[in-house]
């Protein structure tokens, strides 16, 4: 430091003031500074800063499955507020694991970051990790999925709502046969979408057969499989409700690989509203979720908290919004199908069988 005071012809107070941001400085010395800085090739040490002030400008970002298009929005509406504000997001993909979120949170803490933003990977009660980091002087927000008594700010969607108006729109078309492919159930929104399915149903008197309700997890080969499941019942569903767009996608493949058709044959509506739902054919019907804004209001809200904000925990919960697509319609549309004439089905099932032979 007194190098670069001597360059820039200042005081070393005011090389601390620059290089620290501990006290405003006029803007012609600053700029003196920072050339004897540059001058000198010197990078300032982030680590050796935060273990001087036991903090760092880093806020930590857990979330579950870094492979999920929904994620990669959130991230980015946080880590805009964050840089915005001179804060670095670092992640950490748990895999929906328990075992590997609470590996992250604890080694993350190490890491003295100013915050943290956590998407839980289930319900498991994150309260003592929680403390432990508000100990340590770190602000928590919990965003899009909430563990067991969390005590602190909150941000999620109306899940509930939003699975209640996609099940009541496919009951207006006239469906009765109505099935759901959940999400994990330890996670809460994939247990509050469950609810609005079963809330929407019930306000219709339609009974649900328990068969008719299908858990996996938030992935697309989990959709495939529930759906090839639910394909096989009598009487087959007309609709499908996935808890979101990846299940959704697998559902599509499901149905098409049956030598079915969407929506004429089953209707599906995903939640999530990804770009790809308006790229697939039929294009999928979505409960639009504001994923983006998800992580500007978490992010926000730490930006609150850094800035010494003491009010009681907050609870956003933001709106969600239908949209309706190409793939659903009316059970009645579902036209039934021609028959091939008898004498061509006898040759192409003969064919298949010499191919198959000669494999
Ligand atoms: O697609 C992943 C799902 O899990 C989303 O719907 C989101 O809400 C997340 O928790």
């Amino acid at each position: 430091m007194r190098h670069f005071a001597e360059r820039a012809g200042v005081s070393l107070g005011t090389v601390s003031n620059v290089l620290n941001g501990t006290a405003v400085v006029r803007e012609p010395l600053r700029k003196r500074v920072l050339k004897a800085v540059e001058f000198a090739g010197y990078q300032p040490s982030q680590l050796a800063r935060g273990l001087r002030k036991v903090k760092t400008n880093l806020i930590g970002m857990i979330i579950p499955d870094i492979t999920n298009p929904f994620f990669p929005a959130l991230v980015r509406g946080a880590e805009d507020v964050a840089f915005a504000n001179g804060y670095r997001l670092v992640l950490c993909n748990t895999d929906n694991d328990h075992a590997k979120e609470l590996s992250h949170l604890n080694e993350l803490r190490t890491f003295l970051p100013a915050g943290l933003l956590v998407i839980p990977s289930d319900a498991s009660d994150l309260t003592e990790q929680a403390e432990s980091y508000r100990k340590a002087g770190a602000a928590v927000v919990c965003v899009d999925r909430l563990p067991r008594a969390w005590v602190g700010d909150t941000v999620t969607v109306a899940n509930e709502q939003g699975s209640f108006e996609a099940t009541r729109y496919l009951i207006e078309l006239g469906h009765r046969h109505l099935a759901t492919i959940t999400g994990a159930l330890q996670s809460t929104n994939a247990q509050q979408r469950l609810a609005g399915f079963k809330r929407a149903t019930r306000a219709a008197k339609i009974i649900i057969r328990p068969e008719y309700i299908q858990q996996t997890t938030f992935d697309r080969e989990g959709g495939r499989i529930k759906t090839r499941l639910l394909l096989s019942l009598v009487p087959r569903p007309t609709a499908i409700v996935a808890a979101n767009d990846m299940i959704a996608l697998g559902a599509l493949e499901a149905v098409r690989q049956a030598g079915l058709r969407c929506p004429q044959d089953v209707s599906i509506f995903g939640f999530d509203n990804l770009d790809f739902a308006e790229m697939t054919n039929p294009s999928l019907s979505s409960v639009h979720q504001p994923g983006y804004q998800l992580g500007v209001v978490a992010a926000e809200m730490l930006m609150d908290r850094f800035a010494g904000s003491l009010v009681p925990p907050k609870h956003e919960t933001l709106k969600t919004e239908l949209r309706v697509r190409g793939s659903v319609c009316p059970p009645e549309l579902a036209a039934p199908r021609r028959r091939r004439p008898a004498k061509a089905l006898t040759r192409a099932s003969s064919s298949s069988r010499k191919s198959s032979a000669r494999k």
